[in-house]
């Protein structure tokens, strides 16, 4: 199936580069699906405590999911083809401009929906009933969707989302993607769960 070819190919080149970093020992940790450079306690876990995303490794066009109060977390390295393109699919969306307010912070109110045009951060859950929508990187045309621009499409119940998580019209979906708290901490990290200027927890 195209999806997984395109999953399992990032999934493989961040692999390889995980490794190389580590060396041998890391072998087993590289191994681990879900990728978390910081691992709070259970207790804290379990009460919503904030993850530290290392983005360092993630390459343009990559996606990399982390966990975050038992969510994934979409963190994806846009290209400036992806990010080019994300204009002309405005009118084909439920919500372009992102109004309803309960989907992003007041800082991802923007055409990228995030803080730095590149980086897209975004819970990978689908606004319909719940399914992890899958990652559609590529500007060509999908079974889906013959003028696809990048983006998520929800196998559940076929909704389409843009690369920056907006909703498609005319899909069972009703709201863009959610865009969690979140900064900066520097140039390699992300704080998932927390506003930026609000400290590291
Ligand atoms: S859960 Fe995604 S379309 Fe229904």
């Amino acid at each position: 199936m195209a999806n997984d070819a395109v999953v399992d190919k990032g999934r493989r080149r961040f692999l390889t580069a995980t490794t190389a970093v580590v060396g041998g020992a890391g072998a087993a940790v590289a191994a681990i699906p879900f990728i978390k450079s910081w691992e709070p306690s259970a207790r804290a876990k379990s009460a919503g405590a904030p993850v530290l995303a290392d983005i360092s490794k993630i390459e343009a066009g990559q996606k990399v999911t982390f966990a975050w109060r038992g969510l994934p977390v979409f963190v994806v390295n846009r290209t400036k083809a992806q990010l080019d393109a994300l204009p002309g699919v405005d009118s084909r969306l439920r919500d372009p401009k992102s109004d309803n307010t309960a989907q992003q912070p007041e800082y991802a109110k923007n055409e990228f929906r995030s803080i730095k045009p590149e980086w897209l951060v975004l819970i990978g859950i689908c606004t319909h009933l719940g399914c992890v929508p899958d990652f559609f990187p590529e500007l060509k045309p999908e079974p889906f969707d013959p003028n696809w621009q990048g983006g998520f499409y929800c196998p559940c119940h076929k909704s389409r989302f843009d690369m920056s998580g907006r909703v498609f019209d005319g899909v069972p979906a009703p709201a863009n993607l959610a865009v969690p708290k979140y900064h900066f901490v520097d140039e390699s990290h992300i704080l998932i769960g927390v506003d930026p200027g609000k400290g590291a927890a």
